[in-house]
């Protein structure tokens, strides 16, 4: 095996991160978050690599979600507070249905980079450099906000601090009281025009609730009733940032990326040979990597051979992200293809990014139909393939805004102009969320149970 140190992937080809101007500038803000306390510590990702390995012998189940791109103009209590809100509404439905406990990871406090399909957009004959995440250049359409600027990493560092122990405090703090959580969702059920369909779950769930309280067992005398614990997650793209937060943890004085308990490899820099490979190599934290239609079965193996040599199980996660008109071609194939190479994996389904679409009134847009359709064969084919569907990966908030189509609440084409807020891909909303949780539930309620 080949030396690896935090800084070898910068002598790799690498894509997706940007040419910094002023390098001088980018080393003394380099050099400064290297000096800055840890976001989170190698414990607490040792510990989800942990709750991870149950996903993959299918004895938890996955819920990673979160916005497609935190941003410094919405940063707010309010947004933070309701995207939790909603994981933790979604995470009761998906453990009662699947009889499992829900590892919860959030896309939060931290997922500010963005990989982009062109290096520039062009705009009434100006053509300017691509947005590319708040962490490295601005969203206005105007030559200099486009210039990537590394103080940027400063502001996304101290944002994802104070995201963080936002979360820190909700997740155990009361806020994430079973019983409460369960009373919004009752509300949600109560006004949503699916109500008859997700009425009896509810009302199951609530049976068992007081069932335990009978029994004596209630969030006053049992903790795991009133806590719960979000892990946090982002792609692992900007490389010198990632780099400044990774550190050596723990007796055994391994290499944590400390930006986040989980990182990602997306599907446009999971080139084997490539930079992001190789710094992620190095590290201790649990992985996800993306996988899309353009993906060789066989070169996601050779991937594992180089990020998970020991096949470690929970280490990695397989996010796929066919879209509900590819998944039946693409995904039985690699399953089969991962299974004979003997690599322990974790399987999730992102529906979200192979089914983006430009509506006709000219917005990015997903219609919800076609997020649940791949989801509904994800579940399917793994079943077909004796293979463990672990978990999902969505994008979504628990705002109410307009940016994918369809669901309960018919979000209409014509609808999507009313609050379209994301800065990149559109995300499911509170109540497109909570319907989706629903109706995974009703597809794992029909499937025998694996274990
Ligand atoms: C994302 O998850 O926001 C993303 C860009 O995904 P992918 O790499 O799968 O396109
Ligand atoms: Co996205």
């Amino acid at each position: 095996m080949k030396p690896w140190s935090p800084d070898s992937w910068r002598s790799k080809p690498i894509v997706q991160v940007p040419e910094y101007p002023d390098q001088a500038a980018l080393a003394e803000v380099s050099s400064r978050l290297s000096r800055f306390p840890p976001l989170v510590f190698g414990g607490e990702i040792a510990a989800l690599q942990s709750a991870l390995t149950g996903v993959g012998s299918g004895e938890r189940f996955l819920l990673q979600g979160g916005d497609c791109a935190e941003s410094f103009v919405d940063f707010q209590a309010g947004s933070i507070r309701n995207t939790f809100r909603v994981l933790l509404q979604m995470a009761i439905v998906l453990t009662f249905s699947s009889r499992r406990p829900v590892v919860k990871v959030g896309r939060i406090a931290g997922q500010f980079a963005k990989p982009r399909s062109a290096d520039t957009e062009t705009r009434a004959g100006v053509t300017l450099p691509s947005y590319r995440g708040d962490i490295i250049n601005g969203l206005d359409f105007e030559a200099t906000s486009r210039i990537p600027d590394p103080q940027r990493m400063l502001q996304a560092y101290h944002q994802s601090t104070s995201t963080l122990n936002l979360l820190r405090a909700f997740a155990g703090g009361g806020f994430a009281d079973l019983q409460k959580v369960h009373r919004w969702n009752l509300g949600f059920v109560s006004q949503s025009a699916q109500h008859e369909r997700y009425e009896h779950m509810a009302r199951q769930i609530d049976q068992a609730l007081s069932f335990m309280r009978a029994c004596g067992v209630t969030p006053e005398n049992t903790a795991s009733l009133r806590e719960t614990t979000l892990y946090t997650s982002h792609e692992a793209l900007l490389l010198p940032y990632e780099e400044a937060l990774t550190r050596r943890e723990g007796p055994e004085q391994q290499w944590y990326d400390c930006s986040a308990h989980m990182l990602w490899l997306g599907d446009r820099t999971r080139q084997p040979d490539y930079a992001h490979v190789e710094f992620l190599r190095g590290i201790r934290n649990p992985l996800g990597i993306k996988v899309g239609p353009g993906a060789d079965p066989d070169r996601i193996r050779d991937l594992l051979d180089i990020l998970n040599p020991a096949n470690e199980p929970g280490r990695i996660t397989l996010i796929t992200r066919f879209g509900a008109r590819q998944i039946a071609e693409h995904l039985p194939g690699l399953i089969r293809t991962i299974a004979a190479s003997g690599h322990a994996v974790i399987w999730s389904s992102d529906p979200m990014h192979g089914n983006t679409v430009n509506s006709e009134s000219g917005y990015k847009t997903r219609n919800f139909g076609h997020i649940l359709a791949e989801l509904r064969d994800f579940f399917l084919i793994h079943r077909a393939e004796s293979s463990i569907a672990g978990g999902v990966h969505l994008e979504m908030t628990g705002e109410p805004v307009t940016e994918c189509v369809g669901g309960a609440y018919e979000v209409t084409d014509t609808g999507l102009a009313l609050r379209y807020q994301s800065q990149c891909d559109p995300r499911l909303n509170a109540d497109q969320a909570l319907e989706l949780a629903f109706l995974i539930a009703e597809t794992l309620n029909g499937m025998p149970a694996q274990d």
